[in-house]
């Protein structure tokens, strides 16, 4: 596999060709480590995670698995937790806000996409307090000290079926030529099998979901369908779970407001930083912002395909109360 041939420790390179693997989505191979899917780069990076990272009881880990809008969850967050950074001026919002001149990949960085990646070993004292991070780490890999520290962790989650849609087209404007023909009917397939970067993906629900029942204070759940639906008390949840609420003096200003304008899908696919830049891992940033609605695979699957994967679901999340 040259993937993991081009990995700077070769013993991390040797241990990783000797786990299970399944031909990948943007890479040729997807390796099981730890009981899930991951390219070799992000494998490498995750365990020097694993080793080095010391959480601190102030940070903010947002946790998700790909295209379940890690992308509007980055800027919420920000915007919310840095509210007070930034004016609103006579209702006119945030007008000088970082997040109208920086993608939010670049303000929330990733532990295994950036901070870790290439082998690395960052220097995270250079962070103020409280530090956010974001990971797609499935909960039982995340390092011990984020479960012991007192770590906020907040996850979002995305119907299945458009997850993979949502990935499907991503899919196809990053994966080179060069690895051949990737069908819509494969990815399904291996969708559905619980072989995609992170997955399975109802492991991942399901992990960060009971750790949100077991320690609410410190596990927030959160849904885009919800959020689709009124971002405003999302907002207004997530402050609650970080410890700072709305105060009346904001609420009357409509703060949670402004923040959802600026981090809306219209307000951020317009920026000329979203149409022209690049950030995470060179990806363009344009190629983050698609439609961004709900329900959108009924334009995509088939009727059958969409029984198949719901059924997939029910049957996976069982008896959990997760459901879509
Ligand atoms: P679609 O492909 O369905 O449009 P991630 O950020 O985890 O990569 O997820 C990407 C998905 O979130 C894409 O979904 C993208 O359009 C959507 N998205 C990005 N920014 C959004 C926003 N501000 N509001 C709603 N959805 C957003």
């Amino acid at each position: 596999d040259p993937e993991t041939a081009k990995l700077s420790c070769p013993a991390t390179a040797a241990f990783i060709r000797s786990l299970p693997k399944e031909r990948g989505w943007r890479t040729p191979f997807l390796y099981k480590y730890q009981n899930f899917w991951c390219q070799p780069r992000e494998i490498q990076a995750i365990i020097n995670l694993q080793t080095h990272f010391k959480a601190h009881r102030s940070d903010i880990i947002i946790a998700t698995i790909p295209k379940s809008g890690t992308t509007w969850l980055k800027a919420l967050l920000y915007a919310t937790l840095n509210r007070g950074r930034y004016e609103i001026r006579g209702g006119g919002g945030f007008q000088s806000h970082p997040l109208l001149f920086s993608n939010s990949h670049d303000l929330v960085p990733f532990l295994e996409y950036k901070l870790y990646a290439n082998g690395q070993i960052p220097d995270l004292g250079v962070f103020d307090s409280p530090r956010i991070f974001a990971t797609h780490v499935p909960y039982p890999a995340l390092p011990g000290s984020v479960k012991t520290s007192g770590a906020k962790v907040v996850y979002l989650c995305r119907n299945p079926l458009d997850t993979f849609i949502s990935s499907w087209h991503f899919i196809k404007n990053v994966r080179h030529d060069s690895l051949g023909d990737f069908t819509m009917d494969r990815a399904f397939d291996m969708f559905c099998r619980g072989v995609v970067g992170f997955g399975p993906f109802w492991e991942h629900m399901l992990g960060y979901w009971k750790q949100s029942i077991a320690n609410p204070n410190r596990v927030l759940f959160l849904k885009y369908e919800d959020m689709k639906d009124d971002v405003v008390p999302v907002i207004e949840k997530l402050a609650e779970f970080l410890g700072m609420g709305f105060s009346p003096e904001e609420e009357a200003a409509g703060v949670a407001a402004e923040i959802a304008n600026l981090c809306s899908f219209e307000t951020q696919k317009e920026l000329e930083v979203n149409k022209t830049g690049k950030s995470i891992s060179g990806f363009e940033n344009w190629s983050l912002f698609r439609k961004g609605e709900v329900g959108d695979w009924v334009n995509h699957l088939s009727p059958e395909m969409g029984d198949k994967m719901r059924q997939v679901v029910v049957e996976k999340l069982a008896g959990s109360g997760l459901t879509f």
